[in-house]
């Protein structure tokens, strides 16, 4: 494949079990080196083992499993580990603690052990800990898919906001829903690219979609559907509060 990434996307990546989402994740952070072709994160390549640790600091990698990600006893150890690890001094570490728990909402809860907290919250505790090492860009591989919605919702709000700072988001997910949120969409198909585009133009394309074993949207079916029965919709990919005004409108007054 050949594709490229700029600073501030929030690109979404989608695709069948076995597609290669997650080897692409990893190849983009270097913790998988290709043996063919080449990995360049600003303009460093991740083969150059002198480039390991910069890479490793420009691109974090959030994985599923919260629980995976969490070493510390206590929330605020845990965020300061990566930067212990890396000899950040103390004061540096304190400041940078203090704002990754800000960032995710967390910071009143500093002092807990992280297995009392819920999925949602674990999950932005393994965000702040990528935070906290200042990344330019946020690799994400389905971190929301062991989340009740509410902490779903939580880990969405928290990505939108912090690509609208300027940090790259790069969002695996199964939850065709979450492509809404992205800039673009990327559709994996055999480790080859299937679709890249807007999502209004890559969820539109229905079949296509079911070919690479995705489901499109509800929304989208739901408005095919009624478009198919002669119900005049936009021609576009609605979320649910835009397909509603939609069909709102079409409602004769009374
Ligand atoms: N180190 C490896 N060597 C050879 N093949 C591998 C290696 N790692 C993964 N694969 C294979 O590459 C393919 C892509 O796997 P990958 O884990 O990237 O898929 P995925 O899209 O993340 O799937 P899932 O949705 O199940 O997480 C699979 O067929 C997998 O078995
Ligand atoms: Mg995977």
């Amino acid at each position: 494949m050949n594709l490229e990434i700029e600073a501030g996307d929030f690109l979404c990546i989608l695709g069948a079990n076995g597609s290669g989402k997650s080897t692409l994740a990893r190849l983009l952070n270097a913790l998988l080196l290709p043996t063919e072709g080449q990995v360049l994160v600003d303009g460093m390549d991740t083969r150059d083992p002198s480039k390991t640790w910069p890479i490793r600091q420009a691109v974090g990698l959030v994985f599923q499993n919260p629980d995976n990600q969490i070493v510390g006893t206590v929330v605020e150890e845990d965020i300061a580990f990566g930067l212990e690890n890396l000899g950040f001094p103390s004061p540096e570490i304190r400041r940078r603690v203090e704002w990754a728990l800000e960032k995710v909402r967390m910071l009143s809860y500093r002092n807990h052990p992280p297995h009392m907290l819920s999925g949602g919250q674990k999950q932005r505790v393994a965000i702040a800990g990528i935070l906290a090492m200042k990344p330019r860009c946020i690799v994400l591989d389905e971190p929301t898919s062991l989340l009740d919605p509410k902490g779903r919702g939580e880990v969405r709000e928290l990505l939108l906001e912090l690509n609208r700072e300027g940090i790259t988001i790069i969002l695996i997910t199964h939850l065709i829903e979450e492509a809404m949120l992205a800039r673009r969409v990327l559709v994996l198909d055999q480790g080859k690219i299937a679709l890249l585009g807007a999502p209004e133009e890559v969820l539109s394309k229905t079949d296509e979609l079911r070919t690479y074993h995705l489901e499109p949207p509800l929304t989208v079916r739901l408005a095919q559907a009624l478009a198919s029965n002669g119900v005049r919709l936009p021609k576009k990919v609605m979320p649910v509060e835009e397909l509603r005004n939609a069909l709102c409108a079409l409602r004769p007054k009374i």
